[in-house]
C-alpha cells in the first residue's frame, strides 16, 4: 500500500475524527483519491466524510468463505477484491471502505488473509490510505503485514490517555511490520499538555508530537451525527501533521 497512514489510540480520543480530518485535508490539497478504511466495529468515518456507508467487510466474510468442491468458482483472492470493490462508497476524491462486525461463527483467518490481499491490491489505486482503527495494534496487524508509512497514535492531554499511548507506541515496535514514522497526537487539548502527561510518553522514539487544540465544532458536528463541514474542518495542525509524515509539500490552499 502507498503513503498509508494508521490510526489508532485509546477509545474516544479523536481517532475518527482525525481520519477524517486527514482525508478531507489530503484531497483538497490534491492528493486524490484518497481511500478511507474505517476498521473500527462501530463504524463511523463514513458519516464524518458525509458518505452513507453501503456495507462492510464483516458481511462479506461469510459470503466469501472458500466453498469446497465448487468448480469453476473465481479465485477467491480476485473474488474478494471484487466485492470489496462494491461495498466501496465514492465521495468526492475519496473512496470509503467499512469494516463492520464480523458475521457469523468459525475461524476466519483464511478469509482474513484474503482480505489482507484484497486491501493490498486494492489501495494501489489510491494515492493515500488512511486506516481508522480499533484502540490498540493487534486489528492493525491482522489488516496490514508489510509496511504503514506513518502511525498516528492519539490521546488526550492526560495521565491515562499518554499511558495507553505509550504502550500502543511500544507494542508496535515489536510487530513484523515496517512502520515509517511515528507521531503522537495530542488531541482535544484546552491551553497546553501537561507535565506529568508528557513525562509518560519521555523517550520515545517519535517522529514528532502535535497538538490538536479542542475544538467545539468538531464536538458539535459529532452530537449532531453530522459530516465534517467549511467551518469544522480542523487547523492549521493537519497540514503541520501530513507534513511531519512526509505526505504534503504544499501550503494550505483553504
Ligand atoms: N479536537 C477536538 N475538539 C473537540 N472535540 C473533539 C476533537 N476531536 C474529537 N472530538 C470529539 O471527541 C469525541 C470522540 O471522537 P472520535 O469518535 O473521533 O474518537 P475515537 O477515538 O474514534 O472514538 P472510538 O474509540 O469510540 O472509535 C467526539 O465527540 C468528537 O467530536
Ligand atoms: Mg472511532
Amino acid at each position: 500500500m502507498k503513503n498509508l497512514i494508521a490510526i489508532s489510540g485509546k477509545g474516544g480520543t479523536g481517532k475518527s475524527t482525525l481520519a477524517a480530518l486527514l482525508v478531507r485535508r489530503l484531497t483538497a490539497a490534491g492528493v486524490r483519491p484518497v481511500l478511507a478504511v474505517d476498521a473500527d466495529p462501530n463504524a463511523c468515518l463514513a458519516a464524518l466524510l458525509g458518505l452513507e456507508a453501503a456495507g462492510t467487510i464483516g458481511g462479506l466474510r461469510e459470503a466469501a468463505r472458500p466453498v469446497k468442491d465448487a468448480p469453476g468458482t473465481m479465485p477467491k483472492a480476485a473474488e474478494v477484491e471484487l466485492r470489496l470493490n462494491e461495498i466501496l462508497v465514492e465521495g468526492e476524491g475519496v473512496d470509503a471502505l467499512t469494516m463492520g462486525r464480523p458475521e457469523g461463527p468459525g475461524c476466519y483467518c483464511y478469509v482474513n488473509a484474503l482480505l489482507r490481499d484484497g486491501l493490498k491490491r486494492l489501495s494501489t489505486g489510491y494515492a493515500a490510505t488512511v486506516i481508522d482503527n480499533q484502540a490498540g495494534m493487534e486489528h492493525l496487524s491482522r489488516l496490514v503485514t508489510a509496511k504503514v508509512d506513518a502511525l498516528l497514535v492519539v490521546a488526550e492531554a492526560t495521565v491515562p490517555a499518554a499511558r495507553a499511548a505509550r504502550s500502543i507506541l511500544e507494542l508496535s515496535q515489536g510487530l513484523p511490520m515496517k512502520i515509517g514514522k511515528r507521531v503522537l497526537v495530542w488531541n482535544k487539548v484546552r491551553g497546553e499538555v501537561g507535565r506529568e502527561a508528557a513525562e509518560v510518553v519521555a523517550g520515545l522514539p517519535l517522529e514528532g508530537t502535535i497538538v490538536l487544540p479542542w475544538d467545539e465544532r468538531l464536538a458539535e458536528l459529532y452530537a449532531t451525527g453530522r459530516g465534517l463541514t467549511a467551518e469544522a474542518c480542523g487547523g492549521p495542525e493537519i497540514d503541520e501533521l501530513l507534513k511531519m509524515c512526509g505526505f504534503m509539500n504544499t501550503t494550505r490552499v483553504r
